[in-house]
């Protein structure tokens, strides 16, 4: 297995059959050699620097269903909200006195007659914060709307597929939503010039180890500029509110075989992980995640935008508790980098 890991250190890939290997041995030497070279990388990389990028959950609406996700259109359960762009643009400023050059604006699926706000919010904070870039995470919107939000100013755009496999795909989404569409979609933001993310729910309900090795052989071929990549956490009000969380063994192992295909990828230990782990942010980062996303939403929304239930919202999580991720990041040898952090290939 050893020999397996030095292969994907050096050549970047495995074959499929050598993939399933990988996911399916639970030699534990083995796994903690995997985290070391996946580690070893992202330090020559990247050095013992983590980039931060601000998160600003701008709405909680949403027109989808999705039945993983807790602010799904059909649960009446949760107080909806919209940030409005001045709101938006405080969050930034606030952002940026704390030292973030990176903004994501995340949120649920608006209706398209909210497009052209948004746009018009992008153009806002890109004249503002000219040395900043503009991360948007806003779900799946026609090309024409991708364009213009790129030529509004924004850079980066996350978009996971959630799973490769069709059928899979359908047993996570309504049947109005499809994986040929959400792929589409990662193809245009790619060839608008995004650099862009994708990624999967680790444990997601129905994934199986050949779902995931299809996951992982779509990654390499779309080559992402960025991956992110949590454990599903149950919501109580979905209709999977009853499925057991991911694993976190299997999650951080995901995250050392994208950081040995991709030295350069960027790659967050996510707040998922965090929520389930007490030292879940820590052990991504030892594992070659080189990027966290603390939250810059106003204290007011946050439990709002309930993705799964107990989802870590304070301390170091949030944008107001740096110092505590500064020192957390410290006690395991890293520092925070305020660069913009841009993909960059080497
Ligand atoms: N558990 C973990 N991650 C979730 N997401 C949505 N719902 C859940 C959940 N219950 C993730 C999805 C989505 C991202 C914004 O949050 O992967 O793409």
């Amino acid at each position: 297995m050893k020999t397996l890991i030095d292969k994907l250190h050096h050549e970047h890939r495995l074959t499929p059959e050598e993939y399933r290997l990988l996911l399916l041995d639970e030699n534990v030497d083995n796994l903690s050699y995997l985290h070391q070279r996946a580690r070893e990388v992202a330090c020559e990389r990247f050095g013992n620097r983590i980039f931060i990028r601000g998160l600003i959950e701008i709405t909680n609406c949403c027109r989808n269903n999705c039945y993983y996700c807790g602010i799904r259109h059909d649960n009446r359960n949760v107080q909806r909200y919209m940030l409005s762009p001045d709101d938006i643009l405080n969050c930034c400023r606030e952002g940026y006195r704390l030292g973030f050059r990176t903004f994501v604006m995340q949120g649920g699926e608006l209706p398209t007659a909210y497009d052209d706000r948004m746009t018009e919010v992008i153009r806002s904070i890109r004249s503002e914060f000219p040395d900043c870039a503009i991360t948007l995470s806003l779900g799946e919107r026609t090309r024409e709307v991708y364009e213009q939000f790129y030529r509004a100013g924004a850079n980066r755009y996350l978009l996971r597929h959630e799973t490769h496999n069709a059928d899979h795909y359908r047993q996570l989404h309504p049947a109005v939503m499809s994986s040929e569409h959400r792929l589409q979609c990662l193809a245009w933001l790619k060839e608008i010039g995004f650099q862009t993310g994708t990624g999967i729910m680790v444990g997601s309900p129905g994934q199986t180890v050949d779902y995931l090795l299809e996951d992982i052989l779509f990654i390499e071929q779309l080559h992402p500029e960025m991956i992110g990549i949590g454990p599903f956490i149950p919501h109580r009000d979905t209709p999977f509110g009853e499925y057991p969380s991911g694993s976190i063994t299997l999650t951080l192992k995901l995250l050392s075989i994208f950081r040995l295909m991709n030295p350069n990828v960027l790659l967050p230990s996510t707040t998922a992980l965090a929520t389930l782990a007490a030292d879940g942010r820590e052990q991504g980062i030892l594992a070659g995640a080189n990027v966290v996303m603390p939250n810059l939403s106003p204290g007011d929304c946050r439990a709002n935008y309930s993705l799964y239930d107990g989802k870590a919202t304070l301390g170091a999580e949030a944008a107001e508790g740096l110092l505590l991720l500064e020192n957390k990041l410290a006690a395991i040898g890293y520092r925070l980098s305020k660069d913009k952090g841009d993909y960059v290939q080497r």
